[in-house]
């Protein structure tokens, strides 16, 4: 046991009690235990090792084939009361779902180890950080929070002897049972219960389930905020960095954006970019007045099919060691790994995700297309030097996005922290042809938090405004980026990627006051002459082109965000309501 805490040890009984493990193994995140588990989850077939020269220290992992991605329609946030978990989540009564949920623990792990998982989400030491334990019968768990969070003996450190506050994890891969696959949040109670599933999004408590959907709760209840935010750090020639958070609903490039590559021509001015975090911010204001951000975690759980040399050589730097691949193609040959979009070579002598030998020239894909990458963040070539800071780093800019094909300009800015929200409230991205068949259905995901607001979300919006209240004039800028406007062939018109750097920089000069703005119905935007396009391929009329507010288009948009506002009841805050009514009095001048 590492832990005198009598809150964790009567816990850990009474779910131990439930689930009946022949063996229960504290987790200290020694290398010596570690190592130990990689072997235990080799020789049981778990996982294999990949070639120690070329991957050292990495593992393949295949889940059941009916287990590979977050299941929201079994994901449930189980307050007391319905109206607390608001419209946009899956509820049951906790005094439902708790004797549900018990019977398919009750004796689960019979003939199975149980280990018991400290961890801390956030740097050891910090005060914006927060514990965690997770108990589970999988050592893909175990091996992943390893790399995921700050697991081991320091979590209960962190924690003290006394203290409650920690969030209770159970899981448990049972039967891998599809009809009674359960993820669970008692936000009420710190608690999470996970069941009949082994894919990471799943089980690896500390990240969406915690991280997200009870810290948000808590930030709620304690005055921060947990989101589902990117953080990145540019640096100037003069050796100065500010700090932008980004939201983007899931697919939309975060992690992209995390670890951008600037263009030559700035890199040789002397601009770089930093990687705090590529999907959770938690954020807190500070001694000085500021909003200041961590990343709670300790890895990333990156999508692999389409990370490649070209497209984020960063990410792709760091997998190359330290790293758990899960549903991606084994290639037989050099005993490494594969996914479609890597190169132009897809092995001959091949394994696919399913563990069937592949034939590559079948048509059939080799890695499912969540196959994923779980990486340590200290191998990423620019992991920011202050992600180990308890103190976190202060945001100069939050930035909102998605993909919109005709709506949203390139760039916008909220002309002040109510209209941000606001701007926030109605993110929404269109699904693509090649996608659902379907063109331009727009699915509205607030701060892309819809899958993982733990609350209700007018009590959600709500917070974001008392945090505004809170910041004052400290309080970051707001903008909103869409990198995905299309042409009449439906080709993306802004080269993105890196590029997106040229738009980051009129952001931060918004931010200092060094750039101009013009007005526009929905927001401020800049200057077409304000974005540098030297060395691109567009032109300055393309340009306004991707700054242009259609006014029909933005009415049409109006009328959705009633619909989608009309969910919310009462709790909407009435600041969002005025805010609507100033945006269509702006396009009805
Ligand atoms: P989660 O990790 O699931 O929350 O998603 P994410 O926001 O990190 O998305 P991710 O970076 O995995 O998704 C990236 C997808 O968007 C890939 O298909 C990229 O090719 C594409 N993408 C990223 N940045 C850009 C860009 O600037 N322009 C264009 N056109 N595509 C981009
Ligand atoms: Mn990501
Ligand atoms: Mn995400």
């Amino acid at each position: 046991m590492l832990t005198n805490n009598k809150n964790v040890l009567n816990w850990v009984d009474e779910m131990a009690a439930l689930t009946k493990p022949d063996k229960i193994v504290w987790i200290d995140g020694s290398e010596e235990q570690l190592e130990e588990l990689r072997n235990l989850s080799i020789s049981i077939g778990e996982m294999e090792r990949l070639n120690e020269e070329k991957l050292p220290g990495c593992l393949l992992h295949r889940t059941a084939l009916n287990d590979v991605a977050r299941v929201e329609g079994r994901t449930f946030i189980c307050s007391r009361e319905k109206e607390n978990a608001g419209p946009t989540n899956n509820w049951e009564d906790p005094k439902v779902m708790y004797p549900k949920l018990r019977k398919l623990f009750d004796g689960c792990m019979k003939g199975r180890t149980m280990y018991v998982i400290p961890y801390c989400m956030g740097p050891i030491g910090s005060k914006l950080s927060k514990v965690g334990v997770e108990l589970t019968d999988s050592t893909y768990v175990v091996l992943n929070m390893d790399i995921m969070t700050r697991m081991g003996a320091d979590a209960f450190k962190q924690l003290g002897d006394e203290s409650n506050d920690f969030v209770r994890g159970l899981h448990s891969k049972a039967q891998l049972d599809e009809e009674n696959r359960y993820i669970v949040h008692f936000p009420e109670d710190n608690t999470i219960w996970s069941v009949n599933s082994g894919y990471g999004g799943n089980v690896l408590l500390g990240k969406k389930c915690f991280a997200l959907r009870i810290a948000s709760y808590q930030g709620w209840k304690e005055g921060w905020m947990a989101e589902h935010m990117l953080i990145l750090g540019i640096e100037n020639p003069q050796g100065e960095i500010k700090y932008i958070s980004a939201a983007f609903p899931s697919a939309c490039g975060k992690t992209n954006l995390a670890m951008l590559i600037p263009p030559k021509a700035y890199l040789e001015k002397g601009y770089k970019v930093w990687c705090v975090g590529d999907d959770i911010a938690w954020m807190r204001i500070g001694p000085d007045g500021r909003l200041w951000a961590i990343n709670p975690e300790n890895g990333f759980f990156g999508v692999a099919p389409g990370t490649n040399e070209k497209s984020n050589p960063n990410a792709l730097a760091s997998t190359r060691q330290g790293t758990i691949f899960t549903n991606v193609v084994h290639n037989l040959d050099d005993n490494t790994v594969w996914w479609e979009g890597l190169d132009k070579n897809p092995p001959k002598n091949a394994v696919n995700w399913k563990g069937e030998k592949w034939d590559c020239t079948d048509g059939s894909k080799g890695a499912h297309p969540n196959s994923r990458f779980t990486a340590p963040a200290k191998n990423c070539p620019c992991v920011s030097k202050e992600f180990d800071n308890p103190n976190g780093v202060p945001i100069s800019a939050i930035v909102f996005g998605g993909r919109r094909a005709k709506t949203a300009p390139l760039v916008y800015q909220s002309r002040d922290w109510n209209h941000g929200v606001f701007v926030g409230s109605i993110m929404a991205s269109e699904t693509t042809a090649a996608a659902t068949g379907a063109v331009g259905v727009v699915r509205r995901d607030p701060m892309a938090m819809l899958p993982f607001c733990g609350y209700h979300m007018g009590d959600y919006f709500a917070h974001w405004i008392e945090m505004g209240e809170k910041l004052g004039d400290k309080a970051p800028k707001i903008f909103n980026v869409n990198w995905f406007r299309t042409d009449d062939e439906g080709h993306f018109i802004w080269p993105g990627f890196g590029d997106n750097m040229r738009v980051l920089l009129w952001i931060l000069a918004r931010c200092e006051g060094k750039a101009d703005a013009m007005e526009t119905p929905i927001g401020y935007e800049p200057k077409p002459e304000d974005i540098d396009i030297e060395g691109l391929d567009i032109d300055l009329d393309t340009l306004k082109g991707l700054l242009d507010v259609d006014v029909d288009l933005w009415k049409e948009e109006a009328k959705g965000i009633h619909e989608f506002y009309a969910k919310f009841g009462d709790r909407l805050p009435e600041e969002l309501k005025k805010q609507l009514a100033t945006l269509e009095a702006n396009l009805n001048k």
